[in-house]
């Protein structure tokens, strides 16, 4: 029997997963690190927690599941996206990585447009310059650390960092290269005219392959520590949400999937590049070659769930009295919203400067409504990416759900609500490793396209279907949700000066 390993590093955690070739899982591990936030909208992780939590997970599977490991013939990773990883000459981690969901590069950002014109870094990248991006980390290190700048010699992403630890190789894929802000999403390559017009070296950067393209092989080192064989080949991969596409089944037209993390993602699979033309969805490279996604993103889903739990329910590590009380809660938690900006807001207001309100707090109110608050409030925002992703016509009639958050009945049924749409879960979960690691299958030879893959691995389980009734009640708290961010812009402003 022939194997392959999906290792999904993600913001929470990273886990390994081993599947057999028709995609059943054989055996996972996970180990958790924590996220720093050293001020109010910083957020940064230690490379070396990442590949620690990856070479110990590869360990316990090897040793949990008891395979030869001759016989695991692929590796695929996939990882959270945009966060900057810089190495020195000797290719050691020079600073803690800024992840995605980091928010200090308003400056740089208002910077990269000043210089390539906004509507130019439109034309190569699909969007405005975005703090969530890896370009704008590179720019803010190069201003406020230029020692630390001046002696970098690579700059990876999370998940390629985690390449170079297992193969000694520097190499990218076009799905999570699409995040830096650097690419020319339509010819899947790095844009050379925005290098020389900010000044980026080329040589920092990888060289960028396909997603299930073969980047190289476990090297011995590696091999000696993880215990995994030099045969063992790694493919490309693909950035989070693009791994839990193809782990959906998301890689033909008309077929979407929401995704509840740390942050939410609605994306559709798109043959054809499509796009806003104000930015407020993103336009990426997708893991089938050749092929494109649109998606939202929450930057605060699962995040805000965690901070109700760690600062309401600190005892709940499994959110079941979280759910219980939401569940106990009426529809609209009797006129309690929420806005999940915890941690700023991307789609559809793209303002790092927003934060989260508990509007309509009355003496009545207790943690229940606040909790059923907060998920509703979840489920606005992603309704909000669904909304724009109809109307650029890419939208499914069925959402396939993924992510921690997708486990709650409480919350799958809410989605069908707000959405009005059945939604359905797969039958296999961990979507993002099994993702990356259909790509390892495609890449190592045991199919002939990743779509082809997918139809024959997944199977889904019956839809939840929208009650007509609370979805005709989110309707109109959708309506007034809606006017909080506007109505609000200001005060976000004036507070960050404060
Ligand atoms: C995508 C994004 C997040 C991260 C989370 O643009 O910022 O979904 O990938 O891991």
């Amino acid at each position: 029997m022939k194997y392959v390993i999906g290792i999904d590093l993600g913001t929470s955690g990273t886990k390994t997963v081993l599947f057999d070739a028709s995609g059943r899982q054989g055996f996972e591990a996970e180990i958790n690190y924590p996220l720093y936030q050293p001020h109010n909208g910083w957020a940064e992780q230690d490379a070396l927690d990442w590949r620690n939590a990856c070479f110990d997970t590869i360990r316990q599977v090897i040793k949990g599941s008891g395979v030869d490991r001759k016989d695991i013939v692929g590796i695929g990773i996939s990882g959270q996206m945009q966060g900057l990883v810089m190495l020195d000459e000797a290719d050691e981690v020079l600073r803690r990585s800024i992840i995605w969901a980091d928010q200090r590069t308003g400056e740089e950002c208002r910077d990269i447009e000043e210089i390539v014109g906004r509507e130019r870094l439109m034309d190569i990248t699909l969007s405005p310059a975005l703090t969530g991006f890896t370009l704008s980390k590179i720019l803010w290190v190069r201003k406020h650390e230029p020692e630390i700048y001046k002696r970098c010699r690579q700059i990876l992403l999370p998940k390629d960092y985690l390449r170079y630890c297992l193969t000694g190789d520097f190499a990218t894929e076009v799905s999570d290269a699409s995040g830096t802000q650097l690419l020319d999403i339509k010819n899947r390559d790095w844009s050379e005219e925005l290098l020389t017009l900010l000044d980026i070296d080329p040589a920092l950067l990888p060289r960028v392959y396909e997603s299930p393209e073969i980047t190289g092989y476990i090297s011995r080192e590696a091999a000696k520590q993880t215990g995994l064989s030099t045969s063992t080949a790694v493919v490309g991969g693909a950035g989070d949400n693009a791994a839990a596409a193809v782990g959906t089944g998301v890689v033909r037209e008309g077929r979407a999937f929401t995704t509840i993390g740390t942050s939410g993602v609605v994306f559709a699979h798109t043959d054809d590049l499509k796009a806003d033309p104000q930015g407020r969805i993103h336009s990426f490279c997708c893991a089938v070659p050749g092929a494109w996604h649109v998606m939202g993103v929450t930057q605060s889903a699962g995040l805000s769930l965690q901070w109700l739990r760690n600062n309401f329910y600190p005892e709940d590590q499994e959110y079941e009295k979280i759910n219980q009380d939401i569940a106990q809660t009426p529809v609209g938690a009797e006129r309690l919203l929420f806005t999940p900006y915890l941690m700023g807001d991307r789609t559809p207001h793209l303002d790092p400067l927003s934060r989260g309100a508990f509007v309509g707090l009355s003496a009545m109110h207790t943690k229940k409504h606040m909790a059923r608050a907060v998920m509703e409030g979840v489920c606005f925002a992603l309704k909000e990416s669904q909304t724009l992703l109809t109307e650029l016509g890419v939208c499914a009639n069925v959402m396939s759900l993924c992510g921690g958050g997708a486990k709650s009945p409480v919350f799958r049924q809410m989605l069908a609500d707000v959405y009005r749409l059945p939604c359905n879960l797969p039958l296999m979960t961990n979507s993002a490793a099994l993702g990356v690691a259909i790509l390892a299958a495609v890449g190592c030879g045991m199919y002939s396209s990743v779509p082809e893959a997918c139809d024959e691995i997944l199977k889904f389980k019956e839809a939840e279907k929208p009650d007509e009734k609370n979805a005709e009640t989110y309707r109109q708290y959708y309506e007034v949700y809606r006017g909080i961010y506007p109505a609000l812009k200001e005060t976000y402003l004036a507070m960050s000066k404060l």
